[in-house]
């Protein structure tokens, strides 16, 4: 069989990406972030999607520059149509749309959280069928029971807010800038994880929720503030480093309940969150203590990135699951 080439476009969120996959390996995986959110404290949705029309073609070119390619080898053209943003989501399925056409080219289709799981794909190493993932983004927070490439069942999600989200808004509460996951990541390197204690929530099965934990944080911040203005400033490490413990071991124990419950002995994390090195070494720990066999994507695809989007569409070309030139974007998964 001859190779298969891709050329595959992400624009759910505020992250720009082109990535050139061949035969499942990745050439490219050009990935341009928008700086212009931090200063809102989120993304701003109206903000994001001008940013993802000024940089989607000089994104696309670089794309295809640094994968040594040229346009008339690229036998199909891929884009995320859902979840997302959907003023984000539109411009790169238009333009993959547009790309397609004037290639005469097929078009995939690409769920985002599917491709999250599909970035453990990318590892040399890759997961054996079945297994379980925990999807941990600035949007979703999912258990995933994996039973082929992109024949997934969610057995578990959150009933409120995201992880990252979780990540971010207590983060805004320290009053650190948006994204605050990495900030909160960094600054807990060193800190006592044991020095505050935040409740667990009481989720029935393998669903999640934070929202409860999130005004825990705020009701202790503000506390601790009125009886000392430099609260936060003082001991930013420990509170950095009870947080991250905290949603960490949430999501730890509901991935090692399903891993029980089911039997599946394989996991994977993936989405933004799995970038967090506090809940990359609990992985590895409830592993190694259960003799689980646990696979981790690389770092630049566990955040959004095309990379992912393209080797879930490899699959789908495979399949020879291709997208109507009409296919809608979609703000929710389909
Ligand atoms: O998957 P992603 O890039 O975008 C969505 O699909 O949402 O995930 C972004 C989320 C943000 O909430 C960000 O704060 C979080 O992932 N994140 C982290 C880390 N890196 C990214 N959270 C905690 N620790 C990190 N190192
Ligand atoms: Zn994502």
């Amino acid at each position: 069989m001859s190779s298969v080439r891709i050329l595959a476009i992400e624009s759910s969120c505020d992250d720009t990406s082109a990535a050139v996959i061949v035969d499942g390996k990745v050439l490219s995986n050009y990935i341009c972030t928008q700086k212009v959110h931090e200063q809102y404290g989120g993304v701003v949705p109206e903000l994001a999607s001008r940013d993802h029309q000024k940089n989607i073609v000089p994104v696309v070119e670089v794309a295809m520059k640094q994968a040594n390619i040229s346009w008339n080898e690229i036998d199909a053209v891929a884009c995320t149509t859902a979840p997302g943003l959907i003023g984000s989501l539109l411009i790169g399925v238009s333009f993959a749309k547009g790309l397609a056409l004037s290639l005469n080219k097929p078009l995939i289709a690409v769920n985002h959280m599917k491709a999250h799981v599909m970035a453990n794909f990318l590892n040399e190493e890759m997961p054996a069928f079945p297994f379980l993932c925990l999807t941990v983004s600035g949007g979703h927070t999912q258990i995933v029971l994996v039973k082929d490439y992109l024949d997934m069942e969610v057995i578990g999600e959150t009933t409120d807010d995201a992880a990252g989200e979780a990540f971010d808004k207590t983060a805004k509460i320290l009053g650190l800038p948006y994204p605050g996951g990495p900030l909160i990541d960094k600054y807990a390197v060193g800190g006592d994880p044991k020095r505050f204690k935040f409740p667990e929530p009481k989720i029935p099965g393998y669903d999640f929720s934070f929202s409860g934990l999130k005004t825990a944080i705020l009701y202790f911040i503000q506390e601790q503030t009125a009886l000392n203005p430099n609260f936060v400033q003082e001991n930013l490490k420990d509170i950095c480093a009870s947080i991250q413990e905290r949603i960490v071991s949430i999501l730890m124990n509901k991935l090692k309940k399903a891993a029980k419950e089911t039997g599946v002995s394989t996991i994977a994390i993936a989405g933004g969150v799995s970038a967090n090195s506090g809940l990359r070494w609990a992985a590895n720990d409830l592993a190694r203590r259960h003799r689980w066999k646990l696979h981790i994507p690389e770092f630049q695809y566990c955040t959004d990135n095309a990379g992912m989007i393209a080797i879930a569409a490899h699959h789908l070309y495979l399949k020879n699951e291709f997208a109507p030139l009409n296919v809608a974007a979609s703000s929710r998964a389909h």
